[in-house]
């Protein structure tokens, strides 16, 4: 594991998610940047606690990794806040759907999906609950066996935006619909060199070359792997000005929508990513 010079790590699994200190998000020096960028490869998930940050200083937060990302939903004008580059992640007692209830891998229907996200909630539920669970998809590829972790390599899977958007969320889509793209069921992390799973359950609709009963049970039998082995997750608990940005290339998340009839709020920046996932 990384020696960090600038930033004190402290881990919330052995393999998944880990608190950071020691770092003020707003002006991070260059070294505690570069620390960070060792940190995220190691860690996949990062928390940062009691940060204050405006948008902008949320946006060149971001920056430091790449382009922001635009999300299809703000594309599609949908959004409250007008920014296309920030996605406001608001439940009130109102809220029909809560973001990300659900297991999933940010915006996988685009050719080139996010990176990583950076979530800064503000406001947590007065009675507890609104955690959300980030999984390892590392882990997830290398608990399968040796016969399909091989089959798995030979497939390519359709991703599709209207799946949680229009199916989920009930939006309008935008002309053209939302994004629809393929990419491998098992793709290779492209820093760490790792394997990672690469199927989720809100968007990947169905595996190509399959017939479509075989693609089902396949896809049924890997989101099930995933939302039922408890060891592959770690649990964010948030408190009011938490932080976590999380590496959407190896992980899915899981907003837990426990807290009806209360508030939560937060702001996400998400950086695209450099390249399109590959084997
Ligand atoms: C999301 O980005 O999917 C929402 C996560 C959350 O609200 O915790």
């Amino acid at each position: 594991m990384a020696y960090y010079q600038t930033i004190e790590v402290t881990p919330l699994t052995p393999h998944i998610g880990a608190e950071v200190h020691g770092v003020d998000l707003a002006q991070p020096t260059d070294e505690q940047v570069a620390d960070l960028k060792q940190a995220f490869v190691d860690w996949s998930v990062l928390v940062f606690r009691d940060q204050h940050l405006n948008r902008e200083q949320h946006k060149d937060l971001g920056r430091h990794w790449g382009t922001l990302h635009t999300h299809p939903m703000n594309a599609a004008g949908t959004r409250e806040y007008d920014d296309p580059e920030i996605l406001l992640i608001k439940t009130t007692e109102k809220s029909k759907y809560t973001a990300g209830n659900g297991w999933h891998t940010d915006v996988t229907c685009d050719a080139i999906p996010p990176l990583g996200s950076m979530l800064y909630i503000t406001e947590v539920p007065p009675d507890g609950g609104g955690d959300t669970l980030y999984a390892d998809m590392y882990l997830a590829y290398e608990l399968l066996s040796e016969p399909m972790k091989q089959f798995l390599g030979t497939l390519t899977a359709v991703h599709d935006g209207a799946l949680p958007y229009v199916g989920g969320y009930g939006t309008i889509p935008p002309e053209g619909g939302y994004p629809r793209n393929e990419h491998p069921v098992v793709v290779t992390h492209p820093e760490s060199g790792r394997k990672v799973l690469y199927v989720n359950s809100g968007f990947t609709s169905h595996i190509k070359g399959l017939a479509p009963a075989e693609s089902r049970a396949l896809l049924d039998f890997l989101f099930r792997h995933i939302a039922e082995t408890p060891r592959l997750a770690c649990r964010v608990q948030w408190e009011p000005n938490t932080l976590t940005f999380w590496d959407n290339r190896c992980t899915q998340h899981h907003a837990i929508w426990d807290y009806y009839p209360n508030r939560r709020y937060g702001e996400r920046v998400s950086i695209v990513g450099d390249r399109a996932p590959a084997a």
